[in-house]
């Protein structure tokens, strides 16, 4: 019994022998996509050491193969915040999506939906929750970035739990803009204008620019609709005005207080502020480190994931991202405690390189590669990796 490959035909053409590993489809968005898009969804902060930790951490997770164990009924799916998920893996937000493909956030829903994974929008996304809510399934998560105003803040969450989107992700890592050096030199504006070096770029990605006329220039649209609302803002303000808060415990107390469905915070990175999220009324904490786009000198997530797991004991909701790449990423992950990994990058990798069939294809790319290593193991669970952990010397 396999049900879990339902929904995840990737169309005519042979993705699986020319494309079969989530790097054959980065480095075809790679040429798809302008320069300044590229920059921007690829790039992490400062010299980028813990992107590649993050990487290096993940490669030296290894387990104990298993030889004649017998054929073995294998099952992926995961129950969650009381919602039950075909695959142990999801989306995450990305800001800004729709820049990097035309369409993306709406594309991304629909996979969520079809393929049963989770979809989180986010805040600075490119559409708004009512435009993407249709394309949920009811199903999808949203992703908070704290507005100041407490007024905004209210509005926000009535129009998103209108919009059907029923769990609620507060991210925390960041607290100030990060410098994201690659991604300045790039050039990308906010909101994206198209300078003449910009256009010049666009010149040499038809698919991407055609897309984009017909879908128009990407914006914040939910932000956008608040740039008017919001008295306290100076007339001239920028619209990154509107969050640029640090917020404090009593931001969380309030936000769990006017949030009556499950709500996590994400980039998480210590056992401490794990166990005071839960006493705070977090449900679930997601470990990660932004794919270093936010601090570079954190510690790969996966190496903090094991001692949050044992803070916040068994029963905690875990959810992880940051560097994975494939199938055995994600049941490393569940190995060491995640009981859903979310991936930003591959996805949008995949849409860059051949859309709505190229997200799907890493969905599949994904299954495939769990389903195969956890066969290295006779495993008829993702969670049951953790018995073949060898440990670290
Ligand atoms: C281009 C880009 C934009 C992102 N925007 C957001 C965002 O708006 N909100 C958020 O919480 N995280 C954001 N993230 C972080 C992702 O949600 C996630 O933590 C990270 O991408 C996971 O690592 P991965 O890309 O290696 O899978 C963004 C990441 C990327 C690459």
């Amino acid at each position: 019994m396999r049900p879990t490959r339902r929904a995840l035909q990737t169309g005519a053409m042979d993705l699986d022998t020319r494309y079969p590993a989530i790097a054959d489809l980065a480095a075809r968005a790679k040429r798809r996509v302008p320069r300044f898009v590229w920059d921007y969804l690829d790039s992490a902060t400062g010299t980028e050491a813990t992107a590649r930790r993050n990487r290096d951490a993940l490669d030296r997770i290894l387990f104990r193969p298993s030889i004649l164990h017998g054929e073995i009924t294998q099952d992926l799916s995961v129950e969650i915040l009381g919602q039950r998920f075909e695959r142990p893996f999801g989306i995450a937000p990305v800001g800004m999506s729709g820049l990097i493909w035309p369409d993306a956030e709406a594309t991304l829903a629909r996979l969520g939906r079809d393929a049963g994974l989770p979809y989180t929008l986010s805040t600075v996304a490119s559409r708004t929750p009512e435009e993407v809510g249709p394309h949920t399934g009811g199903t999808a998560w949203f992703q908070l970035y704290p507005p100041r105003d407490p007024g905004v803040l209210d509005d926000m969450l009535a129009r998103v739990r209108a919009a059907g989107f029923g769990t609620l992700v507060l991210t925390a890592d960041v607290p100030v803009a990060s410098r994201r050096e690659r991604q300045r030199k790039g050039g990308l504006k906010q909101p994206p204008r198209l300078t003449p070096r910009l256009m010049a770029q666009t010149a040499l990605r038809p698919a991407w620019a055609l897309g984009t006329l017909r879908h128009g220039m990407p914006r914040m649209r939910f932000l956008e609709s608040y740039m008017k609302s919001d008295r306290s803002l100076p007339s001239t303000a920028h619209i990154g005005y509107l969050l640029r808060t640090a917020p404090g415990w009593d931001y969380l107390a309030r936000l769990r207080a006017a949030w009556d469905g499950p709500l996590l915070v994400k980039g998480v990175l210590t056992p401490e502020d794990a166990v005071r999220l839960r006493e705070t009324g977090a449900d679930g904490i997601w470990v990660s480190n932004h794919a270093g786009r936010q601090f570079d000198a954190a510690p790969a997530s996966i190496d903090v994931l094991p001692a949050i797991r044992a803070a916040v004991g068994p029963d905690c909701p875990l959810i992880f991202d940051s560097g994975v790449a494939g199938g055995l990423d994600v049941l490393r992950a569940m190995a060491l405690g995640a009981d859903m990994v979310m991936l930003g990058r591959a996805f949008h990798y995949g849409l860059a390189a051949f859309g709505a069939a190229g997200a799907a294809h890493v969905a599949h790319v994904l299954t495939e590669d769990l389903l195969s290593n956890m066969g290295q193991m006779g495993l008829a669970r993702p969670a049951d990796a953790r018995d073949r952990l060898i440990p670290e010397a």
